[in-house]
């Protein structure tokens, strides 16, 4: 652990889901003599006040225990080596309510250093999971406990920030429930995606080595891949598409009964690929984003980056199912079935109309009046210019590749505006740590908003939750090249 409340510039990092090198914060942190602005760190009293406030004299306490490993897992018609937690894939769901504390004891028992980001949350930031800026980090064979309120209900999950372990089988997912909602559904099913490489004869490193070796030669797999939604789709041309962890050949069946309303919890745990997703003969009524109701709104098909989480009720009908979970601008794509009645299962290469019908982003959607974030005057501005490309594998935000950019910084209270500019040819679902923004204009509440190829956009937060908070690309690949940088709070 950190010796000292501040982090220094002595901190060492390697790879960028969880890097921080020396120099990150030495621009603007001056020589870090007194009077100067100062990092409020992870372990600064700012830190563990913000926690206080958010603990309840008689918390519920939610205990447990989770391994991280090497196994050997059968994705269906396919058997991988990889990394998983508690050998499951996806790993364990984690469960609370609102105003829970919850401790989750990481054993780390892969062959390499890790840790755990609880990714959506508004937690503690020492608890945040981000090696060399809120976390040493946990190194092979040695354990972790992760103790920290989950405040906001939603569909969270979580995941390592190290390297590009995220593209490896280690995430899992994680919901707060909230004691005051209605539930007016009769079933409930968690769906996750993931776009899936390891164990099929390359690694998720073997896949940034290529790329970073591309050069100009256009990404690993020599071809282009486009949406007409997203301009340049993705730079890793995945092997499989899986949805809770099986493939189409083999795909889990969520059950009910005609005439029942089921709430689906979706969640893209992929590392490279946003996922077009519809129900064959339904419509989705959209109720969450990002864990953060939003105003319902009925859609054919919707569009999930990579990080992003929705919740949608479906009214459902008789018989079996698909529910595909395309790779936008790939081939390829996930599969699970609904299944209400007797039928026959569609065969693996299903498609459904509904793909091609109205396709919603979050950008489309408007916030729920109980989420508003509410107006206030902007206190400070702040731009996030989003460049790179393929020609040298390298991603950028303000023209810096991570950990060589300034970070942006706040002070506690202000309410912030982030101007987001893409510069670039290629997507990028843009996250922030640690806090959820409002959309300017829809209002609507995230954490992770799919930026489109020369869009701009804004978003505006309230800064309430002190430390240091990365703010990246969710593609690994782009986030592990540079696209990175921190929220920074200072005093
Ligand atoms: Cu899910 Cu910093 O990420
Ligand atoms: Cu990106």
């Amino acid at each position: 652990m950190w010796q000292d409340p501040e982090i220094g510039r002595r901190a060492v990092l390697r790879g960028a889901l969880g890097v921080l090198a020396a120099g990150a914060f030495g621009s603007c942190d001056g020589s870090g003599s007194p009077g100067k602005s100062r990092l409020v760190g992870p372990h600064s009293e700012a830190v563990r006040a913000a926690e206080r406030l958010r603990r309840a004299p008689e918390q519920r306490v939610v205990t447990r225990k989770i391994t991280a490993r090497e196994s050997v897992v059968d994705l269906g018609g396919r058997t991988v080596r990889t990394w998983t937690y508690d050998d499951a894939l996806p790993g364990p769901g984690l469960r609370t309510r609102a105003g829970d504390l919850l401790r989750v004891e990481l054993t780390n028992d892969l062959p390499h250093e890790t840790s755990i980001h609880w990714h959506g949350l508004a937690l503690s930031n020492d608890m945040d999971g981000v090696p060399g800026l809120t976390q040493d980090p946990i190194g092979a064979g040695s354990r972790f406990v992760y103790e920290f309120t989950t405040t906001d209900p939603g569909t969270y999950f979580f995941h390592p920030h190290t390297g590009v372990q995220l593209d490896r089988g280690l995430y899992g997912v994680l919901i707060v429930d909230d004691p005051d909602e209605p539930g007016d559904y009769d079933q409930e099913w968690v769906v996750v995606l993931d776009d899936w490489i390891d164990g099929t004869g390359r690694t998720p490193d073997d896949v940034l080595d290529r790329l970073a070796a591309s050069m100009g030669h256009g990404g690993m797999m020599g071809q282009t891949m486009h949406s007409p939604l997203l301009g340049s789709a993705g730079d890793v041309d995945y092997p499989l598409y899986l949805v809770n962890g099986r493939t189409p050949r083999a795909p889990v069946t969520l059950t009910g009964r005609p005439g029942q309303r089921a709430r689906i919890r979706i969640v893209n745990a992929g590392s490279d690929t946003a996922f077009r997703v519809a129900l064959g003969g339904h419509r989705l009524t959209v109720t969450h984003s990002d864990g953060f109701p939003v105003t319902p709104v009925a859609t054919d098909a919707l569009l999930i980056g990579m990080g992003e989480r929705y919740d949608v009720i479906v009214d459902l009908a008789d018989g079996v199912f698909p529910l595909v979970a395309q790779a936008e601008g790939k081939s390829g794509a996930g599969l699970a079935l609904v299944r209400t009645g007797a039928g026959a299962a569609p065969s693996t290469g299903t498609t459904v109309r509904e793909l091609d019908r109205r396709v919603l982003l979050g950008t489309d959607l408007a916030v729920a009046d109980s989420a508003r974030l509410g107006s206030r005057r902007i206190d400070r501005n702040l731009e996030a210019v989003l460049g790179g490309g393929m020609m040298s594998y390298r991603w950028t935000i303000n023209g810096a590749a991570f950990p060589d950019s300034d970070p942006l910084t706040v002070t506690q209270g202000e309410r912030v505006r982030l101007h987001v500019r893409n510069t670039s040819m290629m997507f990028h679902p843009m996250h922030l740590h640690g806090h959820t923004f409002a959309l300017a204009g829809s209002g609507v509440r995230k954490d992770t908003v799919v930026v489109r190829p020369h869009q701009s956009l804004e978003v505006d937060l309230q800064a309430d939750n002190p430390g240091q908070w990365a703010l990246h690309c969710h593609n690994v690949y782009h986030a592990e090249t540079g696209m990175m940088t921190v929220l920074s709070y200072r005093r």
